[in-house]
């Protein structure tokens, strides 16, 4: 392995549209933040990128529907996101925007460049127009019907009905998403990087240098490569993102995959004006990018060919990227809002930072999707935050101010069971370090989790509680290791639960930590004062959680009704066979439900001609004593039906609701009894 220098680590540039997920954490920013504390508390020199993803149609999008501007969808979101990744506690060293100077400049430069370079092929092209807006259209703004499954309303670049990917022009009946009109073929010229050009470079460069990358990441790259690499266009018609900066090219931006990842360039000049470069240029400066397997493509192929058609930058070393994180066993939507937002987890679970980035880190997707869920979170926190690491750090804190008042005490000589007990952490500690560099941070959690456990067995096993009658000696040295694994343990924690993990360092007033002091047991000298244990975590009670659960039940009626559409209209009747359908008005007599039949109910009704017995399903919806002296309609001539043994003789008119309820129709004023309907 090459031996670099500095690491200059960035993390997807998450879309200013919308706030950021459980989903987007677990994937990027957790696991990112994680590597970056870890490699601080080593004293390395790192850099650790972030910042809003601002360009882009979907943004576009979202503005006109809210009747604002894209600017203002994007300092919206922008903030939101900035400040919750700070509560958070994602560590950035910069977290700026793409609608920054500075980013406009440096994307902007960058494509001059490759233009310049001649690095780039001009190419023009047919593409949907609509002649009323005056715009060409982007692939979103189309919609028409799908060419696959015949589902109306299906948007030029997906079918959301049956999941095909399209282009716009493959719709039948395409409409302008703008004005509705019919939009019409009009030449376009465009900017094409020739991916193909770079494809033996690229080949090489990730088959053959870079087998070590995550089997997901380099499985995905290889099948991209296999299908053979295609000239991609970096502009866009578009008003909204960095203009194309050469001649000719009015109303053309630059696409918002060319300009985002360049974005982590110019993040770094905006903080470090005077000394950029050598974290992007310099060869002994390592790059990462932590990103979700959607973005392997343009992190692995399309940006790495950008840089090497510039020239002078390096390619990254790794990309750890993970796969999805999925919530209770559903995908993460945030169309359907079937997501933990974590501005909204952050206000209702105040102070619980620690146990979501604990939860998500143990069942981070670094293999295959994950599943999060509320019950899984509740018993983490209770049955390992608090039961192990809590427990074992307040056991041996209070057993110091019982024993010694608060100071450290002096250990004797170790004994057999110490030594391995400190054998023990030396190897948690090893695998610990081990696993975080090769970003297995799910094994390196239960790493850090082993020193807690550990420590827990070490006082059930030495008994101090019991042992200080007779030799008090021997109890100074089991506390005083004690605590010397709780000072371990604010360390090994510091990249997984920080705040915990300072407010440990605050209790044992300890100083700033630093990895290589993990394994010195001496870390509090004899004698030195500790401050009183408070709980480093409470347990969650139920209610928390169904609160949660019950608030996802609740986003997923309200996305159902919202997408609620009514059935088809049935095929056409004449009038003739219309008539042939009797329906009566009638008055509810009696009303009871039919044994051994939760959902039927029975009815006598006053139809004018001497009553009659009908069954009707919509127990679940009614109390049968509040229909009695109702007026309901119901079929009149309806052939007689036996329905758990009760003949009924007719049929209640009833309508079905959206989420699938019946209310049962009837007269707005009062009716003679048998009157008919039509
Ligand atoms: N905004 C993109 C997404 O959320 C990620 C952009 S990463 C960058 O999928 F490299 F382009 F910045
Ligand atoms: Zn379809």
């Amino acid at each position: 392995m090459q031996k670099f220098k500095r690491t200059l680590i960035t993390t997807a540039l998450p879309y200013a549209n919308g706030p950021v997920h459980i989903g987007h954490l677990a994937g990027v920013y957790v696991p990112a933040d994680i590597y970056a504390r870890f490699k601080r508390l080593r004293g390395e020199e790192i850099l650790f990128i972030g910042g809003s993803d601002e360009h882009g149609v979907p943004i576009t999008i979202k503005a006109k529907k809210e009747g604002v501007t894209p600017q203002d969808i994007v300092d919206r979101y922008h903030s939101i996101i900035k400040k919750s990744f700070e509560e958070l506690g994602i560590s950035f060293d910069v977290y700026s925007r793409t609608t920054s100077p500075t980013h406009r400049e440096t994307a902007s430069d960058f494509f001059r460049t490759l233009y310049d370079k001649g690095e780039f092929i001009e190419k023009t092209s047919q593409q949907l127009y609509d002649e009323q807006a005056g715009q060409f259209l982007a692939d979103r703004y189309v919609t028409g019907t799908c060419p696959h499954c015949g589902a109306e309303g299906a948007y030029g670049d997906q079918c959301e009905k049956c999941g095909t990917s399209l282009n716009a022009t493959d719709l039948i009946n395409p409409r302008s998403a703008i004005t509705g009109n019919v939009p019409v073929l009009r030449d376009t010229k465009h900017w094409y990087l020739p991916l193909d050009k770079w494809e033996p470079r690229l080949r090489k460069w990730i088959l053959e240098d870079h087998k070590e990358w995550k089997p997901n990441v380099y499985g995905q790259c290889k099948s991209w490569l296999d299908m053979g690499l295609q000239p991609r266009a970096v502009s866009r018609d578009l008003d909204w993102g960095i203009p194309v900066p050469v001649e000719g090219a009015e109303g053309k931006v630059l696409y918002v995959w060319f300009d985002a990842p360049i974005g982590y360039i110019s993040n770094t000049r905006e903080l470090l004006p005077d000394s950029w470069e050598k974290w992007w240029k310099d060869p002994e400066t390592r790059m990462l990018h932590f990103i979700g397997k959607d973005n392997i493509v343009f992190h692995c192929i399309v940006f790495p060919a950008m840089l090497m058609a510039e020239g002078s930058y390096n390619l990254p070393d790794n990309v750890p990227a993970n796969e999805f994180l999925n919530l209770e066993d559903d995908k993460i939507s945030t169309s359907r809002n079937w997501a933990v937002w974590l501005h909204e987890y952050l206000e209702e679970l105040p102070g619980k930072q620690d146990v979501l980035r604990y939860v998500l880190t143990a069942n981070a997707p670094e293999t295959k999707d994950n599943n999060f869920t509320w019950k899984d979170f509740q018993a983490r926190n209770n049955s390992e935050l608090v039961a192990i690491l809590g427990n074992f750090v307040n056991r041996a804190m209070v057993l110091c101010h019982k024993y010694f008042d608060g100071r450290v005490p002096e250990a004797g000589e170790w004994e057999a069971i110490d030594r391995e007990v400190m054998l023990d952490v030396d190897k948690a500690v090893e695998r610990l370090a081990d696993n975080l560099e090769h970003f297995h941070f799910r094994e390196a959690l239960k790493d850090a989790m082993d020193i807690a456990r550990t420590g827990n067995k070490y006082l059930a096993d030495t008994e101090p509680w019991k042992l200080i009658k007779t030799d008090e000696a021997r109890v100074r040295t089991i506390i005083n290791l004690a605590l010397q694994l709780c000072a371990n343990l604010s360390i090994a924690f510091e990249p997984f639960t920080p705040f915990m993990a300072k407010a440990l360092r605050e209790q044992l007033h300890l100083g700033t930590p630093s990895w290589d002091q993990l394994g010195n047991y001496a870390l509090l000298p004899a004698g030195a004062e500790i401050a009183k244990p408070e709980l480093l975590f409470s347990k969650i009670e139920d209610d928390v959680v169904e609160a949660q659960v019950q608030k996802l039940l609740d986003a997923k009626k309200a996305n159902e009704l919202n997408a609620w559409q009514p059935e088809k209209v049935r095929e056409e009747v004449s009038f003739e066979n219309f008539e042939k359908v009797d329906v009566r008005v009638g008055t509810v007599l009696e009303c009871s439900k039919v044994p051994k039949a939760d959902k039927l109910l029975q009815f006598r009704i006053d139809d004018g001609m001497g009553g009659r017995t009908i069954v009707s399903g919509i127990a679940k919806y009614y109390k049968p004593e509040d229909l009695v002296g109702k007026q309901v309609c119901f079929v009149a001539n309806l052939a007689p039906r036996k329905l758990k043994g009760v003949e009924s003789q007719g049929m209640i008119l009833s309508a079905v609701n959206a989420d699938g309820s019946l209310t049962v129709i009837g007269p707005t004023g009062p009716v003679t009894p048998g009157a008919q309907v039509g």
